[in-house]
């Protein structure tokens, strides 16, 4: 007998008595971790299988089978206890190393897609078998993906459509989803998607639109995504709007002052940016004056006191414009405004004022003072006035000789205001005086000796 026919020849049979009993149920369980498996291209791929195993069973057999219409079903290998029979078509394919029931595919191929079906055979006091199937599927990792954009150039909104198209050039049952701005875009009234997701088209195209695009590729093993693209979309101009680098803005009125230059702006949301025609208006006339995105208008050339303006955008590819109107009015510079800057100035004045008052008043004051010094000395060197002269003056009463004054008092208490005694040392000076409650003092005045004798010094 020809030993590569033989095993093959029984491995024949024992398939052909698979496919009758199957669908055959029993006690034993086969499990499988999921009844598809993805596998990749290229890369070994195991189908696990576990079934539980009883001490007392006697013999245990594993068959494996391929189904892959239209071709016939096919019996890969078989296994009984640790023996293990191969398809010799199949031998460097597929492994398995029983008692244990996964197989092992060594190099996936996209031909290994198919059905694949395990029986189990445990021999015992009764023989249990069980089958379970797996489909298995091959899959090629995408690239990463390129999306073409027509038009490439740019689009018009309200008036132009866009068209992107996402292909990955390798990869199998690659599904497509389209992203703005990193989320994933829904069907919308303006959004389309092909069939298979891969073209994607925006009907009319709006200012809204733009953003960045990328499409996702993936399928079940992989996944990548495109670069970004950012469509070019043509709008506006919107919001006109002028503005000047001086004067005061109320609505659409610009009060400047005579002699002033005043930079206008037009700005306004448009792409490409817009043109703008700087327009003068008459009573029954229009003057373009100016054409660019601004104008410098020098008032005391202008001539008028109130003018009236129109600026005009214009956006070359949207075909759109937009105007806009404004008032110029020119203020001379008038005496109300002079009286203003005076009155402004009015407060500073009068600080320097009170200031220049307070320090004239302290240099009076000091003048006056060394004024009043000079002279007491100079009474002092007088001869030396009766004492009865002291008693004349009136202490509390404000006199202009502070120097006089000079000493130490002594306040002495009589017990007889009735009979008032005085005496009058050399550099002493004392008079009585009378309080509320009728007590008599005596108030002494002490001169020291030094300062008595400095004038004579
Ligand atoms: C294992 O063996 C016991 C008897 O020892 C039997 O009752 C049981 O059904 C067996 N189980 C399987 C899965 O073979
Ligand atoms: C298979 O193994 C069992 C024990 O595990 C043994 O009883 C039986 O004889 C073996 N069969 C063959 C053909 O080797
Ligand atoms: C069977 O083989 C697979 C793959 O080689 C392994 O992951 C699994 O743990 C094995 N099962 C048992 C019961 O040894
Ligand atoms: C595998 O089986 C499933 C049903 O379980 C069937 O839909 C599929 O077409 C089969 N695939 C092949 C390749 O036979
Ligand atoms: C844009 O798409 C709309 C609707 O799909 C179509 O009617 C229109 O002709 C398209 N415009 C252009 C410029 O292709
Ligand atoms: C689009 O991408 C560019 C550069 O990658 C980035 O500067 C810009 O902010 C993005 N726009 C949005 C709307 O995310
Ligand atoms: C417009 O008309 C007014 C009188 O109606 C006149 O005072 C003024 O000068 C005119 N302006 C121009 C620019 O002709
Ligand atoms: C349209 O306007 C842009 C920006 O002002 C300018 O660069 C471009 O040359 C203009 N194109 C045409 C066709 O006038
Ligand atoms: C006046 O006399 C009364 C009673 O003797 C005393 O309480 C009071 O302090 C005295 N007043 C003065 C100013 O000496």
């Amino acid at each position: 007998m020809d030993p590569r026919s033989g095993p093959n020849s029984s491995l024949k049979s024992i398939c052909i008595s698979l496919l009758l009993v199957f669908g055959t149920s029993s006690a034993l369980k086969l499990t499988a971790p999921s009844p598809t498996i993805h596998g990749i291209k290229g890369q070994p791929l195991t189908l696990p299988i576990h079934y539980d195993a009883n001490a007392s069973s006697s013999g245990v057999q594993i068959i494996w089978l391929l189904e892959r219409p239209p071709a016939p079903p096919a019996c890969l290998l078989t296994s009984y206890n640790h023996t293990l029979i191969s398809d010799l078509e199949f031998q460097h394919k597929f492994t398995m190393n029983p008692p244990n029931a996964s197989l092992l595919i060594n190099s996936l191929h996209t031909s290994d897609e198919g059905n694949y079906t395990v029986k189990v055979n445990i021999q015992g006091e009764t023989t249990m078998s069980a089958t379970q199937k797996i489909q298995v599927t091959v899959h090629v990792p995408v690239s990463q993906p390129i999306i073409e954009s027509e038009p490439s150039y740019g689009t018009v909104e309200n008036v132009g459509n866009l068209t992107f198209k996402c292909h990955a050039m390798e990869g199998t049952r690659v599904q497509y989803l389209w992203l703005k701005n990193g989320s994933p875009l829904q069907q919308s009234s303006s959004y389309s998607f092909s069939k298979d997701n891969s073209i994607f088209t925006i009907a009319p195209v709006m200012k809204k639109d733009i953003g960045n695009y990328s499409c996702l590729a993936s399928n079940y093993v992989s996944e990548m995504e495109s670069e970004n693209i950012t469509p070019i979309i043509y709008y506006g101009p919107y919001g006109l709007r002028v503005i000047s680098d001086k004067g005061l803005k109320v609505g659409e009125v610009f009060t400047i002052a005579n002699g002033e230059a005043v930079r206008f702006d037009c700005s306004a949301d448009s792409n490409p940016p817009n043109t703008c025609a700087w327009i003068q208006r008459g009573n029954n006339s229009m003057e373009i004056i100016n054409y660019g995105t601004h104008f410098k208008l020098l008032s005391e050339k202008v001539g008028q006191k109130t003018v009236d303006y129109l600026c005009r955008a214009y956006n070359n590819i949207t075909g759109k414009g937009e105007e806009t109107q404004f008032t110029v009015i020119i203020t001379p510079i008038d005496q109300e405004k002079l009286s203003q800057i005076t009155s402004s100035l009015s407060p500073l004045a009068a600080i320097t004022g009170v200031s220049l008052f307070v320090i004239l008043s302290i240099c009076f004051i000091f003048v006056w003072k060394k004024y009043q010094l000079h002279r007491a000395i100079q009474w002092k060197l007088q001869p030396r006035r009766p004492s009865t002269e002291y008693r004349r003056t009136p202490i509390y009463s404000g006199h202009e000789d502070a120097i006089n004054d000079f000493g130490i008092y002594e306040f002495v208490s009589l017990p007889d205001s009735a009979a008032p005694h005085r005496v009058i040392t050399p550099g002493t000076n004392s008079l009585q005086i009378q309080d509320v409650n009728g007590t008599v003092y005596e108030v002494i005045q002490f001169v020291p000796e030094q300062m008595q004798n400095d004038p004579q010094s």
